[in-house]
């Protein structure tokens, strides 16, 4: 199928757009992370400190149509000795949801670091929960290695996440 978005660095601009994402409590809910409160201050300077850093691979994706900022997709914990990595993947805009664009851009970025960065095993971590990522990433040919019980302190009770990974053989 012909791609419909693509990744693109960060634009100081782009904060306008994922402060919303982040003040969002259904995203949060979805996420392993903690929430926090969020100036646009902070997010204007976490827009900028990311434009300037090497260590991680974070990307916005955009709808090839019409340049819609439409989620992000970062590679972090990059290890070049055991070729290992960590992905994330995010459409910050609900409009988009269900159309296969996370699945998508995600696929775009395996690719780079499988073929450029030498990469051998990328992992991820899900809350269990979020039947939608486990399925778009069991799509793309993750397997699930197991499961981290009670990893997450989250509204209010503990969370187990789910670990996948996807091997260069599996995908290339
Ligand atoms: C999880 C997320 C990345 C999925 O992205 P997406 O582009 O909508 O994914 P897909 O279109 O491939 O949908 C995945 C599956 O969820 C289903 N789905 C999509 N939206 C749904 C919704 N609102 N409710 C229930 N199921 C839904 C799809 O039908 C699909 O199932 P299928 O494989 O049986 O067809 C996206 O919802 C998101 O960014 N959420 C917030 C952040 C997040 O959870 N990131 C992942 C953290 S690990």
């Amino acid at each position: 199928m012909e791609n419909r978005v693509y990744l693109r660095a960060f634009e100081p601009d782009d904060y306008k757009i994922s402060i919303e994402w982040r003040r969002d409590p259904q995203i949060w809910s979805m996420l392993g992370g903690t929430r926090y409160y969020v100036s646009s201050a902070y997010e204007k300077k976490w827009v900028e400190d990311t434009i300037a850093q090497t260590k991680d691979i974070k990307l916005a994706i955009c709808l090839i149509e019409n340049d819609l900022y439409i989620g992000n997709v970062y590679i972090t914990d990059i290890n070049y000795i055991n070729r290992t990595c960590r992905s994330h993947v995010l459409i910050g805009n609900k409009d988009y949801w269900g159309n296969g664009y996370a699945g998508e851009a995600l696929r775009q970025l395996l690719e780079f670091v499988f073929k450029e960065r030498g990469m051998n095993r990328v992992e991820a971590l899900v809350l269990e929960d979020n039947i939608q990522s486990i399925k778009m990433l069991k799509r793309i040919g993750y397997r699930q290695d197991g499961i981290l019980r009670q990893s997450v302190y989250k509204n209010g009770g503990f969370k187990n996440q789910i670990v996948l990974s996807i091997l260069a053989s599996d995908f290339i």
